[in-house]
């Protein structure tokens, strides 16, 4: 019988102790943190994540607010509204909600950002630290995944993580970070991607099977080995007449035949999606803490 990597119950612990430590900084005197994020265009999914993202923001206690521009808005309007949050001494952290719209270059307006805002990660400042193991921000879906497996315990010295996905915001510094020399850590790593080939002889090695492709129901059970600990990133909208919103959620993982071969499984929802929230929230709160001297 498996396990369940409960989200939903730690993002709640977790946002707790943010609320706490929010009450006990305001208690003092001193501000809320502040995180503000820029949202461009009408996609429906980024909408969706950065409304979660104030709701979160307002329960813990935080300061939130959310710059909306149209989708037609130019890279130099963009420029000029990260310039104005880097020099806003009341935002503490930001982000720059992804995708944005073809005709923007996400580079540029990525390294526009301040590393010391970027609660996301993203800039190459912050990238490179944390390939450095230098304190850093680290990206949330990664930092929440670790904390799942780090306040579960889960054992992972000396195992062989296999992450399945390379993007830059989750597969690449996820395999960077269970290769790295500490607790929580200390893998062997492989990281696996959509030219792999034979790809399932390789995730049946896995005894951590991070899986961050973007593809529904990807992963089957003859590509898992017994008992390994399995983490699903991915998230997609099922069209089903059966359900009364029209749609059901899946993963990048086909539970229905997986997770009774694991030890260990996250959720779809209530696995990853909760912990990556909650990560920006702890990263906003390191960064009002630097910003304020705390
Ligand atoms: N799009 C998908 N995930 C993320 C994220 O963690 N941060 C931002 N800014 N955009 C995203």
């Amino acid at each position: 019988m498996y396990q369940l990597l409960d989200g939903k119950s730690m993002s709640a612990t977790i946002k707790e102790e943010l609320a706490n430590e929010v009450r006990s900084l305001t208690a003092k005197g001193l501000r809320r943190p502040h995180l503000a994020a820029i949202l461009v265009g009408d996609d429906g999914a980024s909408q969706t994540y950065v409304a979660s993202k104030e709701k979160s923001s307002h329960e813990v206690g935080f300061t939130s607010s959310v710059y909306r521009y149209s989708a037609n808005t130019s890279e130099e309007e963009l420029l000029r509204a990260i310039e104005f949050l880097n020099d806003d001494d009341e935002v503490d952290g930001f982000i720059v909600q992804l995708p944005l719209p073809k005709h923007i270059n996400e580079q540029h307006i990525i390294q526009a950002i301040n590393p010391d805002k970027d609660v996301d990660g993203f800039t190459p400042v912050n990238v490179g630290r944390m390939v450095l193991g230098e304190e850093c921000f680290v990206p949330a879906t990664p930092m929440g995944i670790c904390t799942l497996l780090e306040r579960y315990n889960i054992e992972t010295e000396g195992k062989h993580c296999v992450v399945v996905g390379r993007s830059n915001i989750v597969g690449t510094p996820m395999a960077n970070l269970m290769s790295r020399n500490r607790k929580g850590a200390n893998c062997t790593v492989t990281l696996c991607h959509s030219r792999t080939a034979n790809l399932p002889a390789i995730t049946r090695q896995a005894d951590i099977l991070v899986v961050a492709i973007g593809k529904p129901e990807f992963v089957t059970a003859d590509m898992v080995k017994e008992g390994a600990v399995l983490v699903d990133v991915g998230i997609h909208r099922i069209p089903d007449e059966s359900k009364k919103s029209g749609f059901h959620l899946c993963g990048d993982v086909k539970h229905s035949e997986v997770d009774e071969h694991c030890s260990w499984v996250t959720p779809v929802p209530g696995g990853v999606g909760p912990l990556t929230i909650v990560s920006l929230l702890q990263n906003t709160m390191k960064a009002y803490r630097r910003h304020m001297n705390l």
